[in-house]
């Protein structure tokens, strides 16, 4: 037990330590260059063992501000002792230089199997929040801190797993199975429309198993600077995958549910691909039925999720419906696009259809990995609650206004 105690005071320390460093955020071209010019495995090695040891000692500072009727659910708890597991892991490197080859052979062991044990922390998380509003509720402060929390928590994780990706990728087994011309995940040409079309096609493969059909793609593009050639970005495939391949499902669910029984078909799903100075925006289109002004924000929400909860067999991984699971397509799509200083909105006019536009850099050197920092301001934000509305309710009585007017 005092053991116990020792190497538990030990590790809080150590995320003492490494918290007050702030993460260094990395820019494709960064990325690209690295893994291009006869990269390193020793120079990569020394950043991410301190680096990784810096994010997670940022996110799990903020694990502990939560309110503790959350940070006590079964499920996030389960999620906080990985990170810690995680953050002992990378500490026997500390000392550990990098000349000896069985340290790096080591290494790229430990980030395997760090990642591996995090594969399942976003349906997890989730079901922590789905165990936090079974027992108390919604309460409109828990759900403005869990949204704020979510959103950084889980850029924190896509950003280690781009981390421990890259490292695996250009100097371990994974060599193997990576594309021959992508660097690490980064791929230096990326057609979009190419990945706009593969994410079309899996979607609507799950489209057809679930409803039988699928509705057909239309896709334009315009290339401002070239416009005789295919769009092409530094970018990281599989999270414009991701993000296309979410927008597709919701549309698609959406037409066939209004359109099933019409005569007239089913309407086609409408991509634009077009590519500026500054941006390469993406428009999924739809004429789905679109969703009310009102709506929007919350579906960007991780507590008002209305979708039916999937059952959830810990570490099993998920089964989720195949064209709607936890409600966190959206929210999730909108941090990888951030992720690289991008973003993902939703323009709706209900009645008729969604416009759902992604916006990524054009420039891999603007796209800059956009970081969660644990610092004052952070901390201020799990101490206050929400404003109290300073616009007038609707709802509210009928009252004297000249009592309420400053004098
Ligand atoms: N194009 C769209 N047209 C109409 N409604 C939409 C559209 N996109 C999203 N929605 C609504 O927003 C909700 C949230 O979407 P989101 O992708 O975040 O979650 P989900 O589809 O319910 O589940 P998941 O994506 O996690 O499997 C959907 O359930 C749907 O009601
Ligand atoms: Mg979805």
């Amino acid at each position: 037990m005092r053991l116990f105690n020792f190497l538990l005071k030990d590790v809080t320390s150590k995320i003492e330590y490494y918290s007050r460093f702030s993460p260094s955020p990395m820019s494709i071209k960064q990325f690209l260059d690295f893994g291009r010019e006869n990269a390193c495995e020793k120079t990569s090695y020394v950043f991410l063992r301190k680096e990784l040891a810096v994010r997670g000692a940022n996110t799990m500072k903020e694990i502990n501000l939560l309110p503790s009727d959350l940070r006590t659910q079964p499920s996030v708890k389960l999620v906080h002792s990985w990170y810690i597991q995680s953050f002992e892991e990378l500490l026997n490197y500390e000392h550990r230089g990098p000349e000896d080859s069985r340290t790096l052979n080591d290494f790229l062991d430990t980030l395997v199997k760090i990642r591996n044990r995090h594969n399942d922390v976003v349906p997890t998380m989730a079901q922590g929040v789905i165990e936090y509003k079974q027992k108390f509720g919604f309460d409109p402060f828990i759900s403005s801190n869990v949204q704020y929390f979510l959103d950084r928590f889980y850029t924190n994780r896509i950003s280690f797993r781009m981390l421990i990706n890259q490292h695996t990728l250009l100097f371990g087994d994974d060599r193997t199975t990576s594309h021959p011309k992508h660097i690490g995940g980064i791929d230096p040409s990326c057609n979009v429309p190419e990945v706009v079309k593969d994410a079309y096609e899996t979607a609507k493969m799950l489209c057809e198993q679930y409803y039988m059909v699928a509705p057909e793609l239309n896709i334009e593009e315009y290339n401002s600077k070239a416009p005789s050639k295919a769009i092409q970005v530094v970018y990281v495939p599989s999270h414009l995958f991701h993000m296309l391949f979410e927008l597709f499902k919701n549309s698609m669910r959406a037409i066939v549910e209004l359109h099933e029984n019409s005569s007239a078909g089913l309407p086609p799903v409408k991509a634009m691909v077009t590519l500026g100075k500054e941006d390469l925006s993406i428009k999924i289109s739809d004429r789905g039925g679109g969703v009310p002004l009102r709506k929007i924000d919350k579906l960007f929400s991780y507590m008002y999720s209305t979708a039916p909860t999937p059952s959830l067999e810990p570490g099993n991984g998920t089964q989720a419906a195949p064209l709607a699971g936890f409600g966190y397509g959206l929210p999730i799509s909108r941090l990888y696009a951030r992720y690289f200083q991008g973003d993902l909105n939703l323009y709706s006019m209900e009645g008729v259809g969604t416009d759902a536009v992604i916006y990524l850099k054009a420039l891999s050197s603007e796209s800059f990995e956009r970081l969660p920092v644990f610092n004052k301001s952070a901390w201020r934000h799990y101490q206050t609650g929400p404003e109290a509305d300073d616009w007038s309710n609707p709802s509210s009585d009928p009252r004297d206004a000249a009592k309420y007017k400053i004098k």
